[in-house]
């Protein structure tokens, strides 16, 4: 039987034949196509439609499915259904990026790594969209587009430009803590598979009475953390610039999956009120001497993706998923991705991107006020009322919903009043924000060689800078840091300049 006996149209139709074009020839060879050429019509227009927009940031990525397993009572601090039970699992979904580079760049590059989770709860989605770094180079959300603009292509050479790197963080310098961590070892990890994640942001466990603890979720590998050197990482890129998706691909093959232990640091609203650090600003951390690591679990990856564009590149993940005994703390970067991600997900994907099935939930979903739209795939609930209070009874859409009522879901909201003032956001530099840096410029110091290598991994990086003006006032950044990292900062670049 020939090959093409299995092959259809996309609308069932056989095929005339899957490898040849309907012409009308002549004799010297030639063909004319025509309009009643269906296969050949779809087959073109198709490929020139495969492409969906590239994700903004965090393009290039890994992603693999796992589960969640609870580890603990955690029923003092949260009433979130999936850390219920000691033991109790939930799948997951995880995908794994470099922020500024596109899909096809190297993955070894020096960059913050992304960290998307989804958790498929039985009370909805909740979405953990960390970084493996515990802080983040801005305060002030409006400030997202432009930072991450400086770290990509320049808009007249589009080549990746060290002068705008440069020129915003000299300019924006709340980020030093968060460079320090970029140019240390950590900013070039072995894999995914020995790198930590962080929540960075301040988020809030709640329990059904309307209380609620802040938190700050870490996830820890239990491989390890190991990190490439910049020459290594560098190496790898030009000799295999997937090997961090070839690495997790190939682990979960041979069935060695890998995890991580998940932790959170919890802290009571009233310890917040006097607490030295804001909590709502990322660029701090809350050391562990004040707030120990709490254990509520662990996450094992076992089953690669059966599609990557299916499973992950339509995936979409969003801080602003969250399910009841979750909630955002008022980290105004944190608000503003409640929007962001959600609105990037609606352009990229379409507007009822939660129905492709990577995205949906496996709690019971019935939402029948988000009606019709481009590409809706289910019954879209049918003649059920499409408004609010409606004294007719739901169909079978409804009735069809396992496991009870959506009003017998956990639904609270948290007692916390607020009063306060409509002003611009106001974000002044001061000494406090070197504190943090200088204490972790001494930790690097407790490895033997590693402040070495963050002054060449720095020096390599601001050679680029053109302008001497500008390199000094890097200098003069990391000089307030520390004095010592800003002199040798200084020789090691201006060396690098001079050879
Ligand atoms: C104002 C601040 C921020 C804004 C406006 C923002 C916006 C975005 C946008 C638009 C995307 C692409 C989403 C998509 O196309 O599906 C994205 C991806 C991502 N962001 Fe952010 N972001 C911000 C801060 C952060 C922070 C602080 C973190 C980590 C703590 C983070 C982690 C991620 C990750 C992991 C992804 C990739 C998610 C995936 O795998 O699809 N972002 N961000």
């Amino acid at each position: 039987m020939s090959a093409d006996k299995y092959y259809t149209l996309a609308e069932g139709c056989p095929f005339a034949s899957s490898s040849t074009a309907v012409l009308m020839r002549n004799r010297q060879g030639g063909g004319l196509g025509l309009l009643q050429d269906t296969q050949l019509i779809e087959t073109l227009a198709h490929f020139s439609r495969e492409r969906i927009p590239e994700r903004v940031v965090h393009a290039k990525a890994i992603g693999a499915y796992g589960e969640f397993e609870a580890i603990g009572d955690c029923s003092d601090i949260t009433s979130a259904s999936f850390l219920k039970k000691d033991g109790k699992k939930t799948p997951v979904l995880l995908r794994v990026s470099t922020v500024g580079p596109e899909s096809g760049s190297a993955d070894t590059s020096r960059d913050v790594h992304g960290w998307g989770m989804k958790m498929y709860t039985d009370e909805g989605n909740l979405d953990w969209v960390f970084n493996n770094t515990p802080v983040f180079f801005i305060r002030d959300p409006i400030k997202f587009p432009s930072m991450n603009r400086s770290h990509k292509r320049h808009p007249k050479s589009h080549l990746p430009d060290a002068n705008m790197f440069w020129d915003f963080h000299v300019g924006n310098p709340e980020g030093i803590h968060q460079l320090l961590v970029l140019f240390s070892d950590r900013g070039t990890p072995q894999s995914v598979r020995f790198l930590n994640s962080y929540s960075g942001h301040t988020y809030k466990f709640t329990k059904e009475d309307g209380s609620f603890k802040y938190i700050k979720i870490h996830m820890k590998t239990c491989q390890g953390v190991k990190n490439f050197t910049q020459e290594e990482a560098t190496k790898i890129a030009g000799e295999d610039p997937d090997y961090m998706i070839r690495d997790m691909f190939e682990a979960i093959e041979r069935e060695e999956y890998p995890s991580w232990n998940v932790f959170v640091q919890v802290m009571d609203p009233s310890e917040a009120e006097n607490y030295k650090w804001n909590i709502f600003d990322m660029t701090k951390v809350w050391p562990h001497t004040d707030f120990p690591l709490r254990k509520i679990g662990k996450m094992t990856l076992n089953r690669n993706p059966g599609n990557y564009f299916a499973d992950i590149e339509q995936a979409a993940f969003s801080p602003s998923n969250m399910v009841p005994g979750f909630s955002a703390s008022a980290d105004p970067v944190l608000q503003a991705r409640l929007f962001a991600y959600p609105d990037a997900a609606r352009y990229r994907l379409g507007v009822n991107y939660q129905q492709i099935p990577t995205n949906a939930a496996k709690a019971p979903v019935y939402c029948p006020f988000q009606r019709d739209g481009k590409m809706r795939m289910d019954g879209n609930y049918g003649g059920d009322p499409n408004y609010v209070n409606s004294s007719l009874q739901p169909t079978k859409f409804y009735q069809e919903i396992k496991g009870g009522s959506p009003q017998s879901l956990s639904l609270h909201t948290e007692h916390e009043q607020w009063v306060g003032e409509v002003t611009t956001f106001t974000s002044h530099i001061t000494d406090d924000d070197f504190v943090q840096p200088a204490a972790l410029w001494e930790v690097i110091g407790r490895e033997p060689g590693h402040q070495d290598r963050v002054i060449a991994n720095l020096a390599g990086s601001i050679s680029g800078v053109k302008s001497s003006k500008l390199r000094h006032e890097v200098y003069t950044l990391f000089s307030h840091v520390n004095q010592d990292l800003g002199t040798k900062v200084m020789k090691a670049t201006e060396a690098a300049i001079k050879h």
